[in-house]
């Protein structure tokens, strides 16, 4: 349920530990754990948590649906068009390695990704950007191919 921040961007860590302790990201798992936690982090130590996790190696959660993996990768290297879905590729990376303040996605555990894609459709709120948007777009599953192909995402068995 939380995720991995071993080799997560510098600067996504960044503003998600900002985001925690202004109290924009809010669904209830963040409430819970991350606001408390995040309440009188100083911008040195943000900066300083956020270079630590991001040098450290990622190791895939491997825990998805390897059956649904195929299709998840589709959707995220090409999008769906008929239903207006941009591909994930073009933000994310091709390897879901992230870029600037993009998070990586690769490796990320598929409950974590489920959860994630899911409350932003149910009306949760984080950080400015597009993903509101993008995940309220998607299936149920379409969610479940995306996560499950994501969470396999640097694992020898699958590349
Ligand atoms: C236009 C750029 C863009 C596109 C296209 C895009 N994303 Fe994102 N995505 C972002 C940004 C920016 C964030 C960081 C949001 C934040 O800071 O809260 C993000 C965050 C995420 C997260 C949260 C990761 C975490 O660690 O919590 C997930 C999951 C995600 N995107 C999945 C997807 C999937 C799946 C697709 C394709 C269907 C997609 N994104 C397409 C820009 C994009």
């Amino acid at each position: 349920m939380a995720p991995r921040l071993a080799g997560q961007r510098d600067q996504y860590i960044g503003n998600q530990l900002l985001s925690f302790r202004d109290h924009i990201r809010d669904n209830p798992l963040s409430r819970q754990y991350m606001w408390g936690a995040a309440a009188n982090l100083s911008a040195q130590t943000v900066h300083d948590l956020s270079a630590y996790f991001s040098t450290l190696p990622t190791l895939p959660a491997d825990d998805g649906d390897r059956q649904l993996a195929a299709a998840g990768r589709t959707i995220y290297e090409q999008g769906i068009a008929e239903s207006n879905i941009v591909s994930c590729l073009v933000c994310h990376g091709p390897n879901a390695e992230g870029v600037r303040e993009i998070p990586r996605l690769g490796g990320l555990s598929y409950s974590y990704l489920k959860r994630r894609l899911e409350q932003w459709g149910e009306g949760f709120h984080a950080a400015a950007g597009p993903m509101p948007h993008i995940a309220s777009t998607l299936s149920p599953n379409e969610i479940d191919a995306l996560a499950s192909y994501l969470s396999f995402v640097g694992s020898a068995s699958v590349e």
